[in-house]
């Protein structure tokens, strides 16, 4: 399963990035707004300098909704460098868009899908990768772990190449079950990665082990 981080923020893309794990990006207009990248200079210019952190894919959205705005903007995003993945909402017009640049071998990532259906319909149309929110969905009362159990089954039954990425992850559980259901990719945020340090018994072990040399070895 591959980790990508979903963030603007340079300084946790380069911790992550220096944990060794790290396998891409995932950015929003609103993860953007979260770090004041403003002007379509500067965002074009934060994707790229996102893209200099990390060897994997980069996803940069598209703000336009209808199908001409999006063609023209995901081209620009994607010349911006090879490792980019253009953003598509899942919308009508949002297909056909991933529709194109799947014919054009341009790289899409479907986002705000929240059924199996809309999963059914990116896959069709061709996406890279097709990303359920499932911290959103739970946040409905509508479990969201369900939703990627449904999508990787169907991919699996057709053997569709559109990779399930989790996103809208809220805490290492939502990881670790994502890992279980088959995922090929979660998107969190950097405490949940290295929340998945954490457990008491490994420091009580290691001040012991630690402990024991001292006594010994002064
Ligand atoms: C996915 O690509 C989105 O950027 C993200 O995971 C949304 O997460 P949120 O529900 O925490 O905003």
């Amino acid at each position: 399963m591959k980790f990508f981080i979903d963030t603007a923020n340079l300084a946790e893309i380069r911790e992550a990035h220096e944990l060794g794990v790290l396998d891409g990006v995932t950015t929003n207009p609103s993860l953007m707004a979260k770090e004041g990248i403003q002007g379509k200079n500067n965002i074009l210019a934060h994707y790229v300098a996102i893209c200099d952190i990390v060897d994997g894919d980069v996803s940069a959205e598209v703000i336009a909704t209808d199908y001409a705005g999006m063609i023209r903007e995901g081209e620009e995003l994607a010349e911006l460098h090879p490792n980019i993945v253009v953003k598509i909402p899942m919308i009508r017009e949002g297909i056909r868009a991933i529709k194109y640049f799947a014919d054009r071998d341009i790289r899409t990532n479907c986002t705000l899908v929240f059924s199996a259906g809309q999963a059914l319909l990116a896959a069709k149309a061709g996406a890279s990768y097709v990303s359920p929110f499932i911290g959103r969905l739970d946040d409905a009362s509508t479990d969201g772990l369900l939703l990627i159990e449904q999508i990787v089954d169907i991919y699996q039954n057709y053997a569709f190449d559109t990779e399930v990425l989790a996103a809208s992850i809220r805490h290492t559980m939502h990881l670790v079950k994502c890992a279980e259901l088959g995922a090929d990719v979660v998107t969190c945020p950097l405490n949940v990665i290295t929340g998945l340090l954490k457990h008491p018994l490994t420091d009580i072990g290691l001040e012991k082990f630690l402990a024991d040399y001292k006594k010994v070895n002064g």
